[in-house]
């Protein structure tokens, strides 16, 4: 107990574990063991760690650096299955290149998903948190119904982001530098030429550690609505997290950066009229007491931050609504704000709409700012997870 105040987190942890080997006085369950939960460790065999280096030691990279660009990590997690089967081991692989049929069902016709999720490293330097992953669990389940695939169960999903944590421990970021991105993957990857669900299915998670997402930093963004690319339709795959809702609205990106704006909200396909979604996060308005974020409806993902995000606004005595947001109601809203798993809450400084630019108050006096505040400090462990939705891995 002494050690692990006076010393410096990553210290006291790594001094624990060499106590630890001889029985010494810290040998406490959990104690920083590669891998003391039950269920990671049933996995772990598949894969021996590199025994040159100490995986205590953080990795040489200046962790004040980070945005949101890929830093490649130690190792990823793979798991396959056949078509009519369903997945049930996978193992810690190197990071690296995966070799692919040129006719996979991935390649050729976008048959695959993406999950993103956050590790943070514990103040006390042992540990790490993981938020809400069963979310991310059941809305690949999901997303996998839609695209037909075979998907893993909940318990399969959360041990292989443990386990794909553990392994790349040394890159997840000191607490306040950041946190450990993960990125679960499925996808079609046995051949097809006619078009039909593929044969065999692949499972990945590799990860790499993070900054804000926006070059803003924690800064107001700047958006801008576009009224001609549309990113969902009804009775499309907007409400999923498939691969092939990403790439179509790069262009209104682009276009977008290159005016100067952060990033595009689109707008609903039929009237034009109603509020989505940003290219890769969640909308919401603030007039007086109420919280307002456009209605699902199968054309806007179910982000985890928004649903979260919207929990503790009702804790907080807001009244929080999912309902058609029109363009008028954002015009008319005091704040705005976007939420994301990378995004985490994003204030909005401005939106700019057909040619007119609307700005919104921002600061640290604002109801983002407050939420923000809340939702980051159970994902870090700065306050008692009341809500259970903090995952601990030791
Ligand atoms: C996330 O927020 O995790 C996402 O998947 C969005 C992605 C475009 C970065």
């Amino acid at each position: 107990m002494w050690i692990t105040r006076t010393l410096n987190p990553a210290l006291a942890c790594k001094l624990a574990k060499v106590l630890n080997r001889f029985g010494g006085p810290l040998s406490t369950p959990g104690s920083c063991s590669l891998f003391a939960s039950r269920s990671a460790s049933s996995f772990q065999h598949a894969c021996t760690l590199d025994s040159d280096r100490s995986d205590e030691d953080n990795a040489d990279i200046n962790w004040d650096d980070l945005g949101f660009g890929l830093v490649p990590t130690d190792y990823m997690y793979v798991m396959k299955c056949s078509r009519d089967d369903t997945f049930s081991y996978g193992e810690l692989n190197r990071y690296g290149n995966i070799e692919l049929s040129p006719s996979s069902g991935v390649l050729n016709y976008g048959q695959a998903l993406f999950e993103g999720l956050k590790a943070y490293r514990k103040g006390d330097g042992c540990g790490f948190l993981l938020f809400r992953p069963e979310e991310n669990a059941r809305r690949m389940q999901m997303g996998a119904k839609r695209m037909c695939m075979p998907s893993p169960s909940v318990d399969l999903f959360v041990n292989a982001v443990k386990q794909t944590v553990l392994a790349n421990k040394r890159w997840v970021p000191p607490q306040g530098k950041g946190s450990l991105y993960l990125r679960p993957l499925l996808m079609g990857s046995g051949p097809v030429l006619g078009l039909a669900p593929a044969p065999e299915y692949m499972f990945l998670v590799y990860a790499s550690p993070v900054g804000t997402y926006f070059k803003e930093g924690l800064a107001p963004i700047h958006l801008v609505i576009e009224d001609e690319i549309h990113r969902a339709t009804p009775g499309g795959t907007g409400g999923v997290k498939t691969i092939t809702n990403y790439a179509p609205v790069l262009k209104a990106q682009v276009q977008a950066k290159a005016k100067g704006f952060t990033d595009v909200l689109f707008l609903d396909s039929t009237q034009k009229r109603y509020l989505e979604e940003a290219s890769s996060c969640n909308l919401f308005i603030i007039k007086d007491n109420v919280i307002s974020t456009p209605l699902t409806r199968g054309t806007i993902l179910a982000g985890i931050t928004r649903k979260s995000i919207m929990e503790i606004a009702r804790d907080y005595g807001y009244q929080v609504e999912e309902r058609l947001v029109s363009v008028e109601d954002l015009i008319d809203a005091d704040e705005v704000f976007c939420t994301g798993t990378a995004v985490v809450v994003a204030p909005v400084g401005s939106i700019t709409y057909q040619g007119k630019r609307y700005a919104y108050k921002t600061g640290v006096e604002t109801v983002s700012q407050q939420l923000y505040n809340a939702l980051t400090a159970i994902q870090m462990g700065l306050v008692e997870d009341k809500k259970g939705w903090t995952v601990e891995i030791d």
